[in-house]
């Protein structure tokens, strides 16, 4: 008579096992929500983007792809904004970059924000570290600052499809 009891003692712990995995389990979902909400309304987490990031139709680093005609991305380029920072606006779609070149000025910090429209591109500017995931749905940003005029030749850096090596695009420094 030992076994059944036996049997029922290892079914009772496996049972507790399985309780506690889930749990375990809904504490992580419940944590992941909690953090998610704060990370999205935060103004302590969200204010340094926000900052130099008045870009319409993104939320938190986020944006529609198939609706960029609906956000800051409809119209691609280089934007002085009122506090006198520059706003590069950038959209990578197979197998192009929009704008095909950028006029930046010298010696001053441009805000980058770049997408991309269908699949995963990259952002690489050659001779420099500047060299950046694009994702549907996310926005890159980055803050730089060109001090020697010159052309800089941008490269798609992730493989993206047939036309990957002529994805080219130029950001021009004038002085
Ligand atoms: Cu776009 Cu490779």
């Amino acid at each position: 008579r030992a076994a059944p009891r036996l049997e029922h003692h290892s079914l009772n712990i496996y049972e507790n096992i399985w309780l506690l995995i889930g749990l375990l389990i809904q504490l992580l979902l419940f944590v992941g929500v909690i953090a998610s909400l704060v990370s999205g309304t935060s103004p302590l987490l969200s204010d340094n983007t926000a900052s130099h990031n008045h870009l319409a139709g993104v939320q938190s680093g986020r944006v529609d792809p198939a609706n960029l005609q609906a956000t800051a991305f409809a119209k691609p380029g280089l934007y002085q904004l009122e506090d006198g920072s520059y706003q590069a606006i950038v959209v990578a779609r197979a197998f192009a970059f929009d704008p095909p070149f950028l006029k930046v000025p010298a010696g001053t910090p441009i805000d980058f924000h770049v997408t991309a429209q269908d699949v995963v591109h990259g952002y690489y500017v050659y001779g420099t570290n500047i060299n950046v995931d694009l994702m549907p749905g996310q926005v890159s940003s980055f803050r730089t600052t060109f001090d020697t005029p010159g052309e800089y030749n941008v490269i798609c850096y992730e493989y993206c499809g047939i036309g990957h090596h002529n994805m080219l695009n130029k950001i021009i420094v004038e002085p």
